[in-house]
């Protein structure tokens, strides 16, 4: 078959044959709206979308068209660009805490220029993140990102080789949803801490009642900017992101995904009394935060950004997807439910997973208590069954069909009984 040598040839020139992202065992060839096929022409319905950002489905006409535009006029110029600016102005308009823009090209560079600016503002050094918080692959944000050694909070677990143990010592980890804990580690360390940072809904578990406002109103108390990773929720939850869902507003947000199109753009949205900081000229040498990168602010990931945005602000887009998630997450419960296996669908419409447990899911431990083999098996199923997705989350999109939700409610149907077969 053409996939498995592919598979073959990437193993030769790609470390673990993989671009670091998804299973090595699958080349996808293309997609096309809410469907994507791979390289032996088997076609899936799509709830990875490239990890989120393909909001509206693959290969969109209207993006297509801007882009195609934007093409032909330049790809990218380092230079400041009217596309560019643009995208920061609808930004500014959409995000509450937004009052400038600074660009990126992939989220976790946006959260490691937000906890950098941080502690630019501030003068401390400390971040607190909690445990199990996604926040990119900079040196803080693998502390403790999926610790497999449980050690006593606010101590932090390097997820990955290669950072120097100074690292984590500058980390503070707490329990998500523990508004207790994290009042008392703030109280405690606030002269030291320069952030709080943190996934406003953290991979697919939502935040408490209260504890958003909990953390806005000690970071308040403390002057601690509080950073909010949207690169996930931002104009996914709402066109506001998790903070209008939420009705919190950091100082700081971190953005990309959806305001890329699918193309590598992210970035920093916060107040501007922070963001000074990225300019010299009002924060003088000692203040000031360098950043640069060849791709910042490109045209084309600009408009795709932007005709994305405009899509998604027509009447009833966000409706719509809450709507198609909704029902594939009470589909799910139900059949896992008759088929007696022990589950919670976790998350929001618009983005969720089955855990295989009775525990209710609060915070990163509480996910650990879940029979991960059941669901590395049920994700077997499913994908055996058309339905493409990433080991711990199904990604909602605005490609669905009635066709797909349908498919997708029996596949999930399918898949429940199958696990009975072991
Ligand atoms: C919450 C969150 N923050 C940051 C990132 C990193 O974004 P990127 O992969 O663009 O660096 C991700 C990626 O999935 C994410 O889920």
């Amino acid at each position: 078959m053409k996939q498995q040598s592919i598979i073959e040839r990437a193993k030769k020139v790609l470390p673990a044959g993989s671009f670091g992202n998804f299973e090595a065992g699958v080349i996808i060839r293309e997609g096309q709206g809410s469907r994507v096929w791979d390289e032996d022409g088997n076609e899936f319905i799509d709830y990875l979308i490239g990890s989120g950002p393909m909001i509206l489905g693959h290969g969109d006409p209207e993006v297509i068209e801007a882009v195609t535009e934007q093409l032909a006029k330049g790809m990218t110029f380092f230079a400041n660009n009217e596309r560019g600016i643009e995208l920061a102005e609808e930004i500014c308009r959409a995000v509450a805490c937004a009052e400038q823009v600074r660009y990126v090209s992939s989220g976790g560079e946006a959260d490691m220029y937000a906890m950098r600016l941080a502690r630019a503002y501030t003068g401390r050094d400390k971040i607190v993140k909690f445990e199990g918080g996604y926040h990119g692959m900079s040196a803080e944000a693998q502390m403790s990102l999926a610790p497999e050694k449980l050690i006593n909070f606010p101590a932090a677990v390097p997820d990955s080789a290669g950072i120097p143990s100074s690292v984590r010592d500058s980390m503070l980890i707490a329990p998500y949803n523990d508004s207790h804990f994290v009042e008392s580690l703030i109280t405690q360390h606030a002269a030291e801490i320069a952030a709080v940072i943190v996934e406003p809904l953290q991979r697919i578990i939502p935040p408490a009642p209260g504890f958003l406002e909990t953390l806005r109103s000690l970071c308040t108390q403390h002057d601690i900017p509080l950073i909010f990773d949207e690169v996930v929720t931002g104009f996914r939850f709402d066109y506001g992101g998790a903070q209008e869902t939420y009705g919190v507003v950091p100082d700081l947000c971190t953005l990309g995904k959806v305001t890329g199109g699918g193309f590598p753009s992210a970035a920093v949205a916060g107040r501007a009394e922070l963001m000074a900081h990225f300019d010299k000229a009002q924060v003088g040498s000692e203040g000031f935060l360098m950043q640069l990168g060849t791709l910042s602010g490109n045209p084309v990931a600009a408009v795709a950004g932007l005709k994305t945005m405009e899509i998604l602000r027509r009447p009833g887009q966000y409706d719509k997807l809450r709507a198609n998630g909704q029902y594939l997450m009470d589909a799910l419960s139900r059949c896992l439910e008759a088929n007696g296996h022990a589950h919670q669908v976790v998350g929001h419409p618009t983005l969720f997973e089955a855990v295989f447990t009775d525990k209710p899911i609060s915070d990163y431990r509480d996910v650990l208590t879940a029979d991960r083999a059941k669901a590395a098996r049920f994700n077997e199923l499913l994908r055996e069954n058309g339905i493409f997705k990433g080991a711990g989350k199904t990604y909602v999109s605005l490609a669905l069909t009635e066709e797909d939700l349908e498919l997708t409610a029996r596949a999930f149907n399918t898949a429940a009984e199958g696990l009975h077969d072991g």
